[in-house]
């Protein structure tokens, strides 16, 4: 059984109340997160820094300008994509986040990607890609190489900020964020394919008189095939058996992924 996707402002709510841990004392306000409920991409970053602690909003700081301008290169705007992070309140000092808070906030991460069900998931720097992909592999190894959770495309590269104290990041910055608007322009590409094929398959079935199936006449919108092999399993994950958003019957695939990098993301660079 599938258990119903919670919506967002449910989760905001139960946010906003939490204090599952200790972060939640030193907090001026939770960042939940913000965008687009229903985006295609979503993003993950680490943890809120203090303008976003003050207001509510994730990557509103310095690291947030930088993201823009990413955004930009990749031929998107904040509307078309969700911003969240691993933690939803402030570490304090900006101090790297803990395991513990880790694990008691990422159930909150798991149910916005469960709602916001993206196609995209771009992990910014090693907690969000950690995390997300079950790994224990640097970004520095996975940034700009396309990898799988579930039914999840995953997309690892350079938190923003790294490349406000290292200069030397923010061109592997730009060109992963170019590889990433090349994916999702070739994800369209692909669709708009599939959908076309299916329509001439229907027309051709017309004129011979043959019936076609409700498959070929929705092929365009029919799960992919990496949809039906890598299926979210929706039953574990609420049982928490995962750490990560892979599931036990997907963990292996995204762990080898994990593992062994698919160098499609490098490719079309
Ligand atoms: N860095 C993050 O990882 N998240 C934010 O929201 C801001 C800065």
């Amino acid at each position: 059984m599938h258990k119903p996707h919670i919506p967002l402002d449910e989760l905001r709510a139960q946010v906003e109340q939490c204090h599952r841990c200790p972060l939640a004392e030193g907090r001026t306000q939770t960042v939940f997160g913000d965008g687009n409920p229903s985006a295609r991409i979503l993003i993950v970053g680490e943890a809120p820094g203090k303008n976003e602690d003050l207001k509510g909003v994730p990557f509103v700081g310095a690291a947030g300008h930088k993201l823009d301008a990413l955004l930009e290169i990749a031929g998107l705007a904040r509307e078309d994509v969700f911003i969240a992070n691993v933690l939803k309140c402030r570490p304090p000092g900006n101090r790297d986040p803990r395991p513990e808070e880790i694990e008691v906030c990422t159930p909150f991460l798991r149910e916005q990607t469960r709602t916001i069900d993206p196609e995209f998931i771009v992990t910014l720097g090693n907690f969000a890609t950690k995390f997300i992909l079950k790994t224990d592999r640097g970004i520095t190894h996975l940034r700009g190489r396309l990898q799988h959770a579930g039914k999840f495309k995953v997309f690892p590269i350079y938190h923003p900020a790294a490349a406000i104290y290292d200069h030397s990041k923010q061109e592997a910055l730009e060109d992963d964020f170019a590889t990433l608007g090349e994916l999702v322009r070739q994800s369209d590409a692909e669709k708009a394919a599939a959908a076309e094929a299916a329509r001439e398959e229907a027309f051709a079935c017309a004129g011979q008189g043959k019936p076609h199936t409700g498959e070929q006449e929705a092929a365009g919108t029919q799960p992919t095939l990496l949809d039906q092999q890598l299926t979210l399993d929706d039953e574990a994950a609420s049982a928490g058996e995962q750490q990560g958003l892979s599931t036990d019957g997907e963990s292996t695939a995204a762990q080898d992924a994990a593992n062994q990098p698919s160098d499609q993301g490098r490719e079309q660079a």
